[in-house]
């Protein structure tokens, strides 16, 4: 019986180390580091570190424009800087691009927030996700949802008047303040995205607090969120009668669970005999046929997309306009000669009118690119058959199901692309000058 045993467990070793080896051999012409060709610890290690950006653009950096960051996973850095190189890689572009073979690496699962549902972020089959993209897209478009600009100026006017009543200094009183924009940003978009998404606000920007204990709870949930974003396998777990009791549910009276509960409660208003009817995301969701069930993990999905990301993108643009006296007064200047002659609405701005100011516009895109506030990899798988891929002028193949992640930082952070300054916040030379070139027909970005 020992011997039986002893048998399956050796017969057992040797077919994970026959297939270490293949995975091992299948991507060894990539560049990486050793550990990452063996096991996904130093992923899960990189992932951990708080500085995960900056890791895999030094291993792109280091190794090449495509490298090996894991077993049958690489990542890229590959921008379409081709007018520059007479390189044909733009890696990114190929597998982004629309009917592209590449598809939706098995990355995506890791984006689950309900343990029985997936949602638009998460579906790993194209057919699927391209389904319920068509049915999300036209309440995402804000096409739909004529209130949508005054509900975001109805949020950004609370904000405004938080700041001026709460935060602004009087030197002349000797009364000086600080404000920590990462938290008041968060608070703005939260109540920006439940207001567009349905018609009501959590409450962030009234108290100047987290009601619900909802971002607290999530930075407690960040080292699992990394675990399975490497362990992808494990959101099946997240079924276990154990696993489900441990996670957040609506019915909880604080967190994520509380958010999960005030989203249910908000689309379970909109079904049933009183239902009631807004012009909202949820309303144009609702018209394209999504159930109640799909609701409640859609409005997940929309609260975590669409607050993290957004108050992401302020706060660092905020920070580094607010940081760079010439680029805020040349900004300011703008504004100033905007509101002169009557091209800028007051006291909010229209959206409309905003798009015609060019250096709000750089500034903004300047933003976007030198903290680009999406870093997951957002893998994409290589088709059956393998691809040949373009790694900095020499040709590698990839085999079939190889994952590719993107690195948006080291993209965005790229000389060759963005020029020497491309580490600095700086629109003469930078943004400007590159759009410059972009509308000359130079790039073909
Ligand atoms: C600065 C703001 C934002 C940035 C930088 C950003 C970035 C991104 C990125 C990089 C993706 C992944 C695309 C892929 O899978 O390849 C994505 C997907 C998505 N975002 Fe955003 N996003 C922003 C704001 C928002 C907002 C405000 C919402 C909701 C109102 C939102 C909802 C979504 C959804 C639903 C998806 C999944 C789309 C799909 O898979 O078809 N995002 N976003």
């Amino acid at each position: 019986m020992l011997g039986a045993i002893l048998g399956l467990g050796l017969a057992l070793l040797a077919l994970y180390l026959v297939r270490a080896i293949r995975t091992y051999y299948s991507l060894s012409h990539f560049g990486g580091h050793w550990v990452a060709g063996w096991s996904r610890l130093w992923l899960l290690r990189t992932q951990g570190s708080g500085e995960m950006n900056k890791r895999f653009t030094e291993v792109n950096r280091k190794y090449g424009s495509t490298a090996r960051i894991a077993p049958g996973m690489l990542i890229t850095s590959d921008a379409p800087h081709s007018y520059q190189t007479n390189m044909k890689a733009e890696l990114f572009r190929r597998m982004s691009a629309v009917r592209s073979p590449f598809t939706r690496g098995r990355w995506y699962a890791a984006l689950k927030l309900h343990p029985d549902r997936d949602n638009i972020t998460s579906y790993v089959d194209e057919h699927k996700h391209a389904a319920i993209r068509t049915r999300m897209a036209p309440g995402y478009s804000g096409k739909e949802n004529v209130h949508l600009e005054a509900d975001v100026d109805e949020q950004l006017l609370k904000f405004l008047n938080l700041v001026s009543s709460k935060y602004v200094a009087q030197p002349e009183q000797d009364i000086f303040r600080t404000v920590d924009l990462s938290q008041i940003t968060s608070y703005f978009t939260l109540d920006v995205i439940s207001k567009v998404a349905f018609g009501q606000t959590f409450g962030f920007l009234d108290n100047d607090e987290d009601p619900f204990g909802y971002l607290a709870n999530l930075a407690q949930m960040l080292p699992a969120i990394i675990v399975f974003g490497v362990y992808t396998e494990l959101t099946n777990i997240m079924k276990l009668p154990a696993v489900k009791a441990a996670l957040p549910k609506s019915s909880d009276k604080r967190g994520l669970g509380r958010v999960m509960g005030f989203a249910r409660d908000r689309v379970q208003e909109r079904f049933g005999p009183k239902a009631i009817r807004h012009q909202d995301m949820l309303d144009a969701f609702i018209k394209r046929g999504l159930t109640q069930e799909e609701l409640e993990s859609e409005t997940l999905t929309q609260i975590t997309a669409g607050s993290d990301s957004t108050a992401s993108a302020l706060r660092m643009t905020l920070h580094f306009i607010s940081t760079s006296p010439p680029i805020l007064e040349r900004l300011l200047a703008e504004a100033r000669a905007g509101i002169e002659e009557g091209k800028i609405s007051r006291p909010i701005i229209q959206d409309a009118e905003a798009r015609q100011l060019p250096y709000l516009q750089a500034c903004i895109k300047e933003g976007l690119r030198i903290y680009p506030p999406v870093t997951g990899l957002m893998a994409k798988m290589v088709p059956e058959g393998g691809a040949m891929l373009d790694v900095d002028g020499v040709e590698k193949f990839a085999p079939g199901r190889t994952q590719i992640g993107w690195n948006s930082w080291g993209m965005m952070h790229d000389p060759v692309v963005f020029g020497a300054d491309a580490e600095i916040y700086r629109l003469s030379g930078g943004w400007l000058g590159m759009r410059a070139r972009r509308s000359a027909g130079g790039w073909r970005g």
